[in-house]
């Protein structure tokens, strides 16, 4: 088992580090959020993840899980370095890889005995390259160390799970020393024969970028057969079911929507475009795919206007703010484009959601938040449902129509029966299964 230091408290530097002591190992996350840091240490969890906190706890208690702002002396105490910082989209759509730099540099200022850099983060094919020349020159020619890339797989809302299970661990090195250290930070998953793929650390940052486009691409196509179905009278949920039975096609992200959001996939497809031109090639795949999702958000409210056409002066509830359920991220979450195109039509929004209401104020200050589904439903002339939380699984849909002005109800992630929702008095719209009987 090894000492490892995560550097950053993100989702997956919070839950790696979480995850790596529960396989046995001693972790220090740091963090240069001091206020974060702090809360950790109290035993307050920065994020909404499910499960999280008392993994967190139960190896707080162990002693294998520390957190601190020190990240000179936790890189010193450290054989393996993981760096999980933040890579947001650049201007022109490229992964911004300032605190990527930055933790290198560090790391190289703190380097005495042998040691391994991890990035974890997404990073274009050839950061590690170049981390690896950074450090070098840095820290001189006599230094030891190496650079390993160990991309991270794990979903939000089931973040925990995610990592203490995976379906894969990628590791991409240059040093067979650097290889038989990862594997005994990932032991634990080893001996439960976890499949390991060990390759080149180009191929290991590809491997992340290329799983992540491919999903977003599953995605997108079953918008699209779902904008198809809506056209000519199919029901996309029995087109998907069919397609999953073909073992080469598998029945997992085929679920219509307003679109992919979050932290991964739109950035993802956004670099990964970048990083095809960066190779003088184009990959019309994955830009059809970025543009095809910008359609599939901004469609949403045109698929109202065909319930309810003028919206000037009109009321819409919106249930759901965070991208998905389990998980108060609201990075590019398709609840922001629909009420921002709402706004622009003159309407005005009430909306709910369970956790997320805080981080959407961030950039939607001036909202009617309110505290339930139901007082978000109250008075207004249509409702969209944008998050398929549980608790807006199991609406009193008797109480919800009493409460709308008119019942109007836009459901983009297929939660309710079409037929139901029609025989209780709804104009009720869905994706992909709007003209079923
Ligand atoms: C994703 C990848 O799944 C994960 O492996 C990677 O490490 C990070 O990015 P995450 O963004 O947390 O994880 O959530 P995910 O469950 O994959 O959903 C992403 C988006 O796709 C959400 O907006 C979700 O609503 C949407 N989605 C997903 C669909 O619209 N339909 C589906 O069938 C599945």
């Amino acid at each position: 088992m090894k000492r490892i230091c995560v550097v950053g408290t993100g989702y997956v530097g919070l839950v790696s580090g979480t995850g790596l002591a529960d396989f046995g190992n001693h972790v220090v996350c740091v963090d240069i959020d001091k206020d974060k840091i702090e809360r950790l240490k109290i035993g307050e969890i920065p994020i909404y993840e499910p499960g999280l906190k008392e993994v967190i706890d139960r190896n707080v208690q162990a002693e294998r899980l520390r957190f601190s702002t020190n990240i000179d002396k936790a890189i010193q105490e450290s054989e393996v370095i993981i760096s999980a910082v933040g890579t947001p989209p650049g201007e022109g759509g490229e992964a911004d890889l300032q605190s990527v730099w930055a933790v290198a540099t560090v790391f190289a200022k703190n380097l005495k005995d042998y040691k391994v850099f991890v990035n974890k983060s997404t990073v274009p094919v050839g950061t590690g390259r170049k981390v690896y020349e950074l450090i070098r020159e840095l820290a001189g020619h006599n230094a030891s160390f190496d650079v390993v890339s160990n991309p991270e797989f794990l979903r939000e809302g089931s973040a925990v799970r995610d990592f203490l299970h995976p379906d894969r661990v990628v590791i991409g090195s240059t040093n067979p020393k650097a290889t038989e250290i990862m594997k005994d930070v990932y032991k634990v998953l080893y001996l439960r024969k976890t499949p390991y793929i060990e390759t080149n650390i180009e191929t290991a940052e590809l491997i992340k970028y290329a799983s992540n486009a491919f999903l977003a691409t599953k995605i997108t196509f079953i918008n699209e057969i779902a904008n198809l179905c809506d056209k000519v009278g199919a029901d996309v949920h029995v087109v998907a079911e069919a397609m999953g039975q073909d073992g080469r096609i598998s029945p997992k992200f085929l679920h219509p929507g307003p679109g992919y959001g979050g932290s991964c996939f739109p950035k993802d497809t956004m670099a990964l475009v970048e990083i095809f031109k960066e190779a003088g090639i184009r990959s019309r795949v994955v830009e059809s795919v970025v543009e095809a999702n910008e359609h599939q958000k901004a469609m949403v409210v045109d698929r109202l206007k065909e319930l309810l056409p003028d919206l000037k002066g009109k009321v819409i509830a919106i249930l759901g703010l965070s991208f998905k359920p389990n998980t108060n991220d609201t990075r590019f979450s398709p609840s922001k484009v629909v009420i921002s195109s709402l706004m622009k039509e003159g309407a005005r929004v009430q909306c709910y959601d369970p956790v997320a209401i805080n981080d959407f104020k961030r950039e939607f200050p001036d909202l009617d938040y309110k505290k339930n589904a139901y007082d978000a439903c109250k008075g207004a002339d249509a409702v969209i449902l944008m998050t398929e939380w549980n608790e807006f699984r199991g609406l009193d849909l008797g109480e919800i129509k009493k409460l709308l002005k008119t019942p109007i109800f836009l459901d983009t992630r297929n939660v309710y029966d079409p037929k139901e929702m029609r025989e209780r008095g709804f104009t009720y719209g869905s994706i992909g299964r709007t003209f079923i009987r």
